[in-house]
């Protein structure tokens, strides 16, 4: 049990004054789980340095080192015990952006990427946006959750595929990747000359406990050829700010993230930066801490409303984040459950197939709210199959 004081959500009728995508894309009869932004009230020391910027005017362009590099690599410090040296950092827009840069400098068009599904279902789109094709090695699910298909990577790098976008932690299951099979990644990826990008914007969000290794920190050979792309706007609700960090810890890696065109670091929001740099510092770990706890709750707290409500419902808890990939084939309503959901329900979920051909017949739900919320988005499911 924690003993952090949860962060509360903040009430629907206020959440429903916001203008940002969750709230705005349906009625408000419809409960939004869908996309990943969190019912949270901002960390105070976000709110300040917002209220300052805008009291100053301060919405011009961003410089090119207003304080992120070192704010983040004191983050790395405290929160995953990793070394960081902050001149190997560049920013921009956000974490897609960031990618399909990346992917850009380390792949020929027409070379394929390796992703692992089910997963984010942007990735299959900024591999095609950056000239690559993708290339799909799902996950394999055993007793004990979801792991890197290493075999499987095995084969498509040696059948030619040149870079892997790797999430870690993993949306939608929430894995975090052991370090064994990150530095097996990278073993490989080494071997057949071949990069790695992960994605670690969910990496604030691993639950106590639970051991998260930065890629980058997985063994020498993932420092050398890998890129970390990171951000705070998962784990802080900044994501409409616009900024996100490029990570390198191998001199090649870094000369090609120094050698992006000056433009894609312009791109960076500068209240992104402004409310990234808060975030980092140590005056945000309470709140974040509290944050956790909530998470913590929620999903344990999911499993309890799944069992109760909805047993044959299949969820593993996650180890990190807050979107819960759950099965719900059980109920046959076909490949793509939410549409019922969202129909009938009143409930707005993420579409599972959107994930990959795995997610057929599952949903996403963003569990980054209250416990009433959840609650009341699991019973309304339950009342479309309950007699
Ligand atoms: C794994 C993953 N990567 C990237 C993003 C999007 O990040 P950004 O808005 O910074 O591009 C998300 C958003 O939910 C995500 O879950």
């Amino acid at each position: 049990m924690s003993v952090t004081t949860p962060l509360q959500a903040l009430p629907i009728d206020e959440l429903r004054q916001r203008s940002s995508t969750k709230w705005r894309q349906y009625p408000p009869e419809v409960l939004p789980l869908f996309v990943a932004e969190t019912d949270f009230p901002l960390a105070e020391p976000i709110t300040r340095a917002l209220a300052r910027a805008v009291a100053l005017g301060d919405t011009g362009y961003t410089p090119p080192e207003p304080g992120i590099r070192h704010a983040y690599a004191g983050f790395a410090q405290r929160r995953f015990g990793w070394t960081v040296d902050p001149a190997r950092i560049r920013t921009t827009c956000d974490v897609m952006m960031g990618v399909v840069e990346l992917l850009r400098r380390v792949t020929e068009p027409g070379d394929r990427v390796i992703v692992t599904p089910p997963v984010y279902p942007p990735f299959y789109e900024c591999i095609p946006e950056a000239g690559a094709v993708v290339e799909r090695v799902p996950l394999i699910e055993g007793d004990s959750g979801w792991a890197l298909d290493l075999l499987g990577i095995e084969a498509a790098l040696a059948g030619g595929a040149r870079a892997v976008l790797l999430c870690n932690p993993h949306n939608p299951t929430g894995t975090v990747h052991s370090r064994e099979s990150l530095a097996a990644l990278a073993d490989l990826a080494a071997g057949f000359g071949a990069t790695v990008i992960s994605d670690e914007i969910h990496a604030p969000l691993v639950q106590p406990g639970v051991d998260f290794t930065p890629f980058l920190d997985a063994s020498p050979a993932a420092a050398r050829i890998g890129y970390a792309v990171v951000s705070a706007s998962k784990a802080f609700n900044l994501a409409g700010l616009k900024c996100a960090l490029m990570v390198t810890a191998g001199d090649e890696t870094a000369r090609v993230v120094s050698g992006l065109p000056a433009e894609v670091e312009w791109r960076t929001g500068l209240f992104g930066a402004i409310a990234a740099i808060a975030a980092f510092s140590e005056e945000s770990d309470a709140w974040l801490d509290a944050e956790l706890a909530a998470l913590d709750a929620n999903r344990r707290l999911l499993a309890e409303l799944l069992a109760e409500h909805l047993p044959g419902a299949g969820y593993r808890i996650p180890d990190a984040g807050f979107l819960a990939w759950v099965d719900l084939s059980h109920l046959g309503w076909g490949d793509n459950p939410a549409i019922r959901i969202l129909r009938d329900a009143k409930v707005a979920l993420l579409f599972g197939p959107l994930f990959g051909d795995e997610g057929r017949g599952h949903v996403r739900i963003n569990y980054g709210c209250s416990p009433e919320v959840l609650r009341e988005a699991v019973e309304r499911i339950a009342a479309l199959v309950e007699p």
